[in-house]
């Protein structure tokens, strides 16, 4: 598939697959950038002395042709975000943002995350420092309140002083965040959607790019948020059943241009791994992302099978994906699952 080009104008971003720890790492944006040529895709979230200490091609690498990919970054320093954003301008990302939303413990003792939904002026400052560091976009990704926070103030001193100092984007993750009590994982579930909290952010706010993040399951729901946002993210959906990317380029992005075939992407995906392999990496560092590509389809389990235990093997190549990409051909479309 022709490279993704850079992007000048941040409308582009109307869809996005979410920054996720351990999840959304090179190897599953190479893998996600073969379904669609447009979708903004995020990196994980990248702590931001790791970013200015660590090693940057092992923290920060990332190949040209999975742009547009957008840095993820944690921190509550704004002259450690600064000098954060800039090695990541320098590493070739095309916009940066600030993680506002993540309740794990391990956040929250560097207080960054959610809890800075409790303080905007801190939020601010930190755009502020990255806005003057950077020439790329800066974007905020957040909650909407906290604990017992009333989320139609808080949502809005948090935008409103995100948007003051200059952000280019507020991409809202539609539910709260219990800072005690909850796991990370209970966090993304058991809070309340709240989407027309959000649709109301982005009636106050016309002016200003408001993207959408929460529950959303399928591309007919994304449409539908379009209705009253700038922008959809999706997160578990794109991740568990990667296919459903395949058709944001026409519904989305209204590009007819031809997408790609299922076995360009399996072609593609093995000629990835044999060179990974080749600079001694592992198969499962990609197949890894790829369980879930047939999920729904005749075939999906014994793909999963074959990926989650062969892929695993001292020496497994490429041969293992083609070995399960034939259990998809050959299994009649009547035991789809
Ligand atoms: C495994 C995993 C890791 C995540 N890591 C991050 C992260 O690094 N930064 C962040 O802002 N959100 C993170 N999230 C939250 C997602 O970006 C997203 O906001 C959340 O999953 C809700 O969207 P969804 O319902 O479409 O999955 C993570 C979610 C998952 C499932």
């Amino acid at each position: 598939m022709e490279n993704s080009k850079k992007r000048n104008d941040y409308s582009d971003s109307r869809f996005a697959v979410a920054p996720m720890i351990d999840w959304t790492d090179r190897h599953c944006r190479t893998f996600h950038r073969q379904f669609t040529r447009h979708a903004l895709l995020y990196t994980e979230m990248v702590v931001a002395d790791a970013a200015i200490h660590g090693n940057r091609e092992r923290i920060l690498g990332f190949a040209e042709d999975e742009h547009p990919v957008a840095l993820q970054l944690g921190g509550s320093d704004p002259a450690k975000l600064a000098e954060a954003a800039r090695v990541g301008e320098a590493m070739g990302y095309q916009e940066i943002n600030l993680n506002v939303g993540c309740p794990s413990d391990r956040v929250q003792s560097g207080t960054f995350g959610a809890c800075l939904m409790q303080t905007p002026g801190v939020v601010a400052a930190c755009v502020h420092a990255m806005k003057q560091a950077v020439a790329l976009p800066v974007t905020v990704k957040c909650r909407i309140g906290v604990d017992d926070q009333d989320t139609e103030v808080a949502l809005d001193d948090l935008a409103g002083a995100v948007f003051q100092t200059g952000a280019n984007a507020l991409w809202v993750h539609a539910r709260k965040a219990w800072l005690k009590g909850l796991s990370p994982k209970e966090n993304r579930d058991i809070p309340p959607l709240d989407y027309d909290r959000v649709y109301r952010l982005k009636r106050q706010n016309p002016n200003q790019f408001i993207g959408i993040n929460g529950g959303i399951q399928t591309l007919d729901e994304a449409v539908k948020h379009l209705n009253h946002v700038d922008g959809v993210m999706l997160g578990r959906a794109a991740y568990q059943n990667s296919m459903l990317l395949l058709d944001v380029d026409t519904r989305i992005y209204g590009d007819d241009g031809a997408s790609a075939s299922i076995g360009a992407i399996i072609d593609h995906m093995c000629d990835y791994a044999d060179a990974h392999i080749v600079r001694g990496g592992r198969l499962s560092h990609i197949t890894r992302h790829m369980v879930g590509m047939f999920h729904g389809a005749a075939g999906a389990r014994r793909w999963r099978q074959i990926l989650s235990t062969e892929a695993n093997q001292a020496n497994a190549t490429s041969a293992v994906i083609r070995r399960a990409f034939e259990a998809i051909q050959t299994t009649p479309a009547e035991e789809a699952a």
